[in-house]
């Protein structure tokens, strides 16, 4: 049985008192859920204030990024050691804004999956197709790079701390969301790729979340789906009632 989880990925908003408020408004709304892991992913500036500010709760804490070096002259990067400190369990890595706007490859986010991994962070590894490379039928040969390049050399005991974010980028804050039968379509497809590489077991038990225009209206019929494990949230996770709702939805 896979426990779902939800994660905020607050991209770049917030300044730090927006980000402590925020959280303090969703710690009551979502107080006592314990089927659903919760996370929030606010911006470097605002971890630690957050970080103090989700002591004790059930919310944990990611950041958006991280690098491969511990410390060092890498001018403007974060190490996933630095992450830790300041209260983060998790990081997101490949999200397509990274992958599209700032260029990182899937060699590079090999490399940074691995070092976030022997640092102690737990990954929300992202993936997912272009609206043109959907619509030129190359959906699945993008997932299949994606995961072959992006997740190659994990142990099976890596695997337990990485979850993949299935983003298609076509449904990313355009309101246009995977229908349940096409997220379906493409986590089983990704878990299917997983199986093929890494062993029934670990394919079993890796949770998929998807990403897209998730929403408190369309979280129910989405989580039903059997490979549907949890939500990577951006516009609705900014407020703390809509993100709530998408959990209790998922609940
Ligand atoms: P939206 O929920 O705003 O579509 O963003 C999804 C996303 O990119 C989360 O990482």
């Amino acid at each position: 049985m896979r426990k779902t989880i939800i994660a905020g990925n607050w991209k770049m908003n917030k300044l730090v008192a927006e980000s402590v408020a925020t959280v303090e408004a969703l710690k009551p709304l979502v107080a006592g859920v314990d089927t659903v892991e919760i996370v929030v992913c606010p911006v470097f500036t605002s971890l630690y204030a957050t970080g103090q500010a989700l002591a004790g709760s059930n919310i944990q804490m990611g950041a958006q990024n991280s690098y491969v070096k511990a410390e060092g002259a890498y001018t403007g990067e974060i190490a996933p050691q630095m992450l830790l400190d300041v209260g983060c369990q998790w990081t997101i890595l490949g999200h397509s804004e990274r992958r599209h706007i700032l260029g990182e490859t899937d060699a590079f986010l090999n490399e940074k999956l691995h070092f976030a991994l022997n640092a102690g962070l737990k990954v929300m590894f992202c993936i997912g197709e272009l609206l043109e490379e959907r619509e030129g039928g190359q959906m699945e040969a993008v997932l299949t790079r994606q995961i072959t390049e992006g997740t190659k050399g994990l142990t099976e005991a890596q695997w337990e701390q990485v979850v993949i974010a299935y983003e298609p980028v076509w449904a990313i804050g355009t309101g246009k969301t995977a229908s349940p039968e096409q997220a379906e379509e493409a986590h089983a497809f990704t878990r299917g790729l997983v199986c093929n590489l890494f062993g029934a077991a670990v394919a079993d038990a890796v949770r998929i979340q998807y990403g897209g225009s998730v929403k408190g209206e369309n979280a129910a019929e989405l989580i039903a789906k059997p490979n549907v494990d949890g939500f990577l949230v951006g516009g609705a996770a900014l407020k703390a009632d809509s993100f709530a709702a998408i959990v209790r939805a998922a609940a």
